[in-house]
């Protein structure tokens, strides 16, 4: 458990970066204006970067409120009785770092190619971690529903 807050606050961020995220790579790589001066493809594309920019602290944070709790119990606990973890988790607790790292080299590389890599490979690793995020959030119900599966088979009612 992480409490309600926590986890209303963690997904917030996430649900913002991710929006922010994918909304300025599609006006970064699909979009193309007609004007061929412009500098943006189209005109959410900064307020995209900025709000991007501004909410990443937020998720990083997030995660680092339910690091020691969630997901370093979470491995401890699944370690010590298994079949409590989920193995989604560490994917998520593995996909952070090089989704931090690469989101803080887009803006500290100089090298215009070097700079073109980190982007790609931070949409990359965006994408991962976003469709792993929903992933973990989904085998919660899957998780409940086989427990009360088995509740219910051995007699004892479906629980909480
Ligand atoms: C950076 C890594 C992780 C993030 C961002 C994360 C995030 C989340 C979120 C948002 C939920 C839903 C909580 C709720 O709404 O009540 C959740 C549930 C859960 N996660 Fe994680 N998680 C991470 C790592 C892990 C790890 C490593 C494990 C176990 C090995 C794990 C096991 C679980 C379990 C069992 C639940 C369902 C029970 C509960 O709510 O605590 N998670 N996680
Ligand atoms: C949740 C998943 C995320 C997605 C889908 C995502 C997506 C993106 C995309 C597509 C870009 C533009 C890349 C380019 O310029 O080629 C970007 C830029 C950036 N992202 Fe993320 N990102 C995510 C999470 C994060 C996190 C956790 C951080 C924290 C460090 C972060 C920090 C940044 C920074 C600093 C930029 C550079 C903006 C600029 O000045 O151009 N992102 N992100």
């Amino acid at each position: 458990m992480m409490g309600l807050f926590r986890s209303r606050f963690l997904r917030a961020a996430e649900l913002w970066v991710m929006l922010t995220g994918i909304g300025y790579a599609v006006c970064r790589h699909l979009l193309r204006s007609e004007d061929p001066y412009a500098v943006v493809n189209h005109p959410a594309q900064p307020h995209l970067q900025h709000l991007h920019v501004l909410g990443a602290p937020l998720l990083v944070f997030a995660v680092g409120w339910i690091w020691e709790e969630h997901v370093v119990g979470g491995i401890r606990r699944s370690a010590r009785e298994p079949g409590t973890g989920r193995r989604s988790g560490w994917g998520l607790a593995a996909l952070f770092f090089p989704l931090i790292l690469s989101g803080t080299l887009i803006q500290v590389l100089v090298d215009e190619s070097w700079r073109t890599n980190a982007g790609w490979m931070h949409l990359a690793f965006g994408l991962a971690w976003s469709g792993v995020f929903i992933v973990h959030g989904f085998a919660r119900f899957r998780g409940r529903s086989r427990v009360k599966r088995r509740r219910v088979r051995s007699g004892r009612g479906p629980g909480g």
